[in-house]
């Protein structure tokens, strides 16, 4: 009762044109609240947690044999990409955007992504828009560099993800005492993760305008995954479903390697896909969620979605996401929680749900500099856009990059690396100290 009347207090602080808006997030965030004060105990039942069954998760390869139909123009036609950019650069100490960070030849990961769809677009001679998921932390900088893309041939939207009031973790108010978020109160909100995407973009209406305009299906992806490309087969299988019958949520997963255990896998949950994230697990049962045998794929968050069947759901109430509690402490060491939701973790909710088991190449994510390092070598080459593994390398892995804490802020690794070392014929490679590197270094195991 008390955080309804704090947040009333709140709401009345709003200005007349950002009344209804704030009401949206408010309202939102009461109900996810509710929802955690009441829920206890564990979100999943380790005991009901099956191995997927065989047809529910497919090889890539298998969807690729199906080849392409000579109509995929008007395939293409009816999809919208979407890029989750709620996200700021911090962990890798930089203060705007992380999707406007340069990552390979002065392109930012925004760059990218537009080369990428500008080519399938001229290529086609087709109309696929890009959609930007923007938080109140990145809106204002990712629109004052849109208008660099004015004349490139994809027509891009944004709509801002909620705005959430972080709660005091003792008192379990929340910490804003009005809507502003700047000054004081600065940290008192939140972007509440990815899985705000059902909501904010219903209720911006978007949603609505491309159904309108004839689109049929999503393609989300972490703005910093640059092996989230458009796939055509995929596309095409989601279009043209063998069994006639339409398949509403593809989740893109890639077999698990020793470093990433602790990926959210996909599994059978009372007659369902369902994604199971390790911080669900109950501690006895860690090691084995964690082994590659038992669970062998996880979630690249790679996600094909149906538009209409956001539409049902959301307008039914009935999308069903399990509650993420992240813990933060404040910068004058308040201890707060923010409540989060993850996209992928809808899945449960939709019909005829497909897991689709893809190349590794499709998860290429950027978290940190040691990635970027990687995407920035000549391990890789680049192509309208999107970046291909060079056929000079002879083993089939990419090198394991361990840079240290000298190099985590962005700044100070390219400060440190005179030019990007040769590394097609690197294994791996471990930095530690105040090291930097000279110009023409060809790295390589001895
Ligand atoms: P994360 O920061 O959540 O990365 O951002 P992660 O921990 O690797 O990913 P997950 O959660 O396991 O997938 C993933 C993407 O989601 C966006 C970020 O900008 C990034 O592109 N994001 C994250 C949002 O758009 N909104 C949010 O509230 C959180």
């Amino acid at each position: 009762l008390s955080v309804k009347k704090e947040l009333e207090k709140i709401l009345t602080t709003a200005p007349s044109h950002e009344f209804e808006h704030t009401k949206k997030d408010l309202d939102g965030f009461r109900k996810l609240f509710h929802r955690f004060l009441q829920e206890k105990g564990p979100s999943v039942d380790w005991g009901k947690i099956q191995r997927p069954p065989e047809d529910s998760i497919q090889p890539y390869e298998k969807i690729k044999a199906r080849g392409l139909p000579d109509n995929i123009s008007s395939v293409l036609n009816k999809l919208v990409v979407v890029k989750l950019n709620g996200g700021l650069g911090t962990s890798m100490g930089c203060k705007g955007p992380k999707s406007l960070i340069g990552v390979r030849n002065e392109n930012t990961f925004l760059d990218l992504t537009v080369q990428q769809i500008e080519h399938l677009n001229k290529t086609y001679n087709t109309d696929v828009p890009l959609v930007l998921m923007n938080s109140f932390n990145t809106d204002e900088d990712t629109k004052k560099i849109l208008q660099k893309y004015n004349h490139c041939r994809v027509k891009i939207y944004t709509f801002n993800q909620s705005r959430y009031p972080r709660i005091n973790k003792e008192s379990l108010l929340p910490v804003a005492k009005d809507v502003s978020y700047s000054g004081e109160n600065t940290e008192a909100w939140y972007p509440p993760g990815h899985g705000d995407i059902y909501a904010s973009f219903y209720n911006s209406g978007l949603l609505d305008t491309l159904i309108g305009e004839g689109k049929e299906y999503i393609f989300v992806s972490n703005i910093d995954n640059l092996g989230a490309t458009v796939d055509l087969y995929i596309l095409n299988h989601l279009m043209n479903p063998p069994n006639g019958k339409p398949c509403e949520f593809v989740m893109e997963v890639t077999n698990k390697t020793r470093a990433d255990v602790k990926g959210g896998t996909l599994t059978q949950y009372e007659g369902k896909l369902r994604l199971v994230e390790i911080a669900q697990v109950p501690k006895a049962h860690v090691d084995e969620f964690k082994s590659v045998s038992k669970f062998k794929i996880f979630n690249t968050n790679n996600l094909w979605i149906s538009l209409a069947a956001v539409k049902r759901l959301q307008e039914q109430n009935a999308i069903d996401m399990e509650i993420i509690v992240n813990p933060k402490t404040l910068d004058g060491g308040l201890n707060v929680i923010q409540l989060e939701t993850a996209v992928g973790a809808a899945i449960k909710s939709f019909e005829n749900s497909l897991g689709i088991n893809v190349p590794r190449s499709r998860f290429l994510p950027v978290k940190t500099t040691s990635d970027l390092l990687l995407v920035m070598s000549n391990l890789y080459s680049l192509n309208a856009g999107s970046l291909t593994m060079s056929e000079k390398r002879e083993f089939p892995t990419v090198p394991l990059v361990k840079l240290g804490s000298s190099f985590t802020k962005v700044q100070d690794y390219l400060r440190r690396f005179e030019s990007i070392p040769d590394m097609l014929e690197l294994d791996h490679l471990t930095v530690s100290g105040d090291v930097t590197f000279g110009k023409n270094v060809s790295l390589k195991v001895c």
